[in-house]
């Protein structure tokens, strides 16, 4: 979180974010401003640049509808009941209810504007300011007009009131100067004219742009901070405007991570969470895919077709299309291609994990081999161990899970099963296909099915057949 505006007094100015509405065109049974945009409920977005603008905390209304929002906030905001949404003037009305009696100034948005940004808040705040207006909105010259309020102005400029699109005259629908429907208002005025507004007669609705006119009444200034038209501002109402803001925001994300120190072969197909941290030197391949509080240690390349979900990856690792969920992976590791590490996994440093290898609940030590076609859960696995292809562990019986210990330097045979409970001491090796019902000694052999016991017997290396030529055998297979 930024800190406060310089020069403003912590409490003075208090936002109000409008979430009330029920976003009726995302067709959705979640409310429109819980919707995600990388990772996080668009009005956290709105939140994060009201505590920069304002430092206290803000309010956000909410209906009995929409009874989540007020759940999602309830850690860094006020939440204020709008029994009926009647229209933006009455959000606002609910909202004064829950405002401290020693706030002197407003700051109204919507919790729909996810992309708007604390420094055009400031400025806002500083436009009334200056102006020593009652209030002070924002106002852009639009593309296209079409829906919203139009800023009316007197010959000399002045804004006089707004319009909205439903209410306007043919004539006033040809302007094109909108408003944004950000505001900042003197907080005795508004408590002393909210009371006042009056229902629309094309909607019903109470506008809270109503008060630009009623200020003017007053003989009061209102000013408008004029700015261009970026596509920030405009709010999101369907699932298009969300995905539109979604590749904004996702372009935003990835120029930071690169200007850090991150090579993205191509960022167009790179889709980071807002709570991901990379390190300098990460190299992201196209199409990888990292969610929610992902962390990547510097150098480590994550490869096409990877997603990471809530893991942390550590330095000189190298991850090829891999599924990762809730996992830990120390230095210098190597996973994948097609391996799965699931909620609890913790893959010790040098080690290689590789195709069709699943790891959950499981930690293993430094330099744990295990290349090919096989399961680990609820283990734990000794530095130094070879998981030979095809090796299971055998943790449920069918009604609860069992616990295998496997100790250091142990050697696992093709399509070993380990019926857990069970140990397999240090040192320990299991011949190809045993199936391991008890547990085995330290530097002992388990062979058969079910395995029994043996000495372990030295195998000696194969010469290569030629010297010239390289070994054939992967040492690690
Ligand atoms: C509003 C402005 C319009 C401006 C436009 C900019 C009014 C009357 N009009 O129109 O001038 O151009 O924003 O996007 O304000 N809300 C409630 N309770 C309600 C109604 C709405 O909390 O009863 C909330 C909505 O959830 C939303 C915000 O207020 O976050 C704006 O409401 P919306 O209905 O979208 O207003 P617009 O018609 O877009
Ligand atoms: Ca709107």
């Amino acid at each position: 979180m930024t800190s406060a505006r310089p020069g403003a007094p912590a409490g003075r100015t208090v936002a109000i974010v409008l979430a009330a509405g029920l976003g009726t065109r995302m067709k959705s049974r979640t409310p429109k401003v819980l919707h995600r945009l990388c990772g996080r409920p668009m009005i956290e977005y709105v939140l994060d640049a009201a505590d920069a603008a304002t430092g206290s905390r803000p309010i956000v209304v909410y209906s009995p509808a929409t009874g989540a929002v007020r759940d999602a906030v309830a850690g860094r905001a006020e939440a204020a009941l709008q029994d009926e949404p009647l229209g933006t003037g009455d959000a606002l009305r609910a909202a004064l209810q829950a405002l401290p009696a020693e706030a002197e100034e407003v700051l109204v948005l919507s919790g729909d504007v996810p992309l708007v940004k604390a420094d055009l808040l400031e400025a806002l705040l500083e436009a009334r300011a200056l102006d020593h207006a009652a209030m002070s909105l924002v106002a852009v010259d639009a593309l296209d007009p079409t829906g919203l309020g139009r800023v009316v102005r007197n010959e000399g400029g002045t804004v006089e009131r707004i319009v909205e699109d439903k209410d306007a005259s043919e004539e006033e629908r040809q302007l094109t100067e909108i408003n944004a429907g950000l505001y900042a208002l003197d907080a005795s005025w508004l408590r002393r004219r909210i009371g006042d507004l009056t229902p629309s007669a094309a909607t019903g609705e109470l506008y809270l742009t109503d008060l630009v006119a009623m200020a003017r009444e007053d003989g009061r200034l209102v000013a408008a901070l004029e700015v261009e038209d970026d596509g920030r501002l405009t709010g999101i109402n369907d699932r298009s405007q969300l995905a539109r803001a979604e590749w904004d925001m996702r372009v935003e994300l990835n120029d930071r991570w690169m200007k850090a120190g991150v090579t993205m072969v191509d960022p167009s197909t790179v889709y980071l969470d807002h709570d991901v941290t990379l390190a300098e030197d990460v190299i992201l391949e196209p199409g990888v895919v990292l969610r929610g509080t992902t962390s990547v240690g510097a150098g480590s390349r994550i490869a096409t077709g990877t997603q990471i979900h809530d893991s942390v990856i550590g330095e000189r690792c190298v991850v090829w299309a891999s599924v990762l969920e809730g996992a830990t992976v120390d230095d210098d590791v190597t996973i994948g291609p097609f391996s799965h590490l699931r909620r609890g996994a913790h893959v010790g440093s040098r080690s290689e994990i590789g195709n069709f290898a699943e790891i959950k609940n499981s930690t293993l030590g430094e330099h744990v081999r295990q290349h090919h076609m096989s399961y680990l859960g609820d283990a734990d696995v000794g530095a130094d161990t070879n998981v030979g292809a095809g090796s299971i562990t055998a943790n449920y019986d069918g009604v609860n899970k069992h616990h295998t210990t496997i100790g250091e330097g142990v050697f696992l045979g093709v399509d070993t099963m380990l019926r857990a409970p069970i140990t397999l001491g240090a040192g320990s090796k299991t011949g190809a296909g045993a199936v391991v019902t008890k547990d085995v000694p330290a530097g002992k052999l388990a062979v058969g099915v079910p395995a029994r016991i043996r000495e372990i017997r030295p195998i000696a290396p194969t010469p290569p057949a030629d010297p010239t030529e390289p070994a054939a055998e992967d040492p690690a297979g």
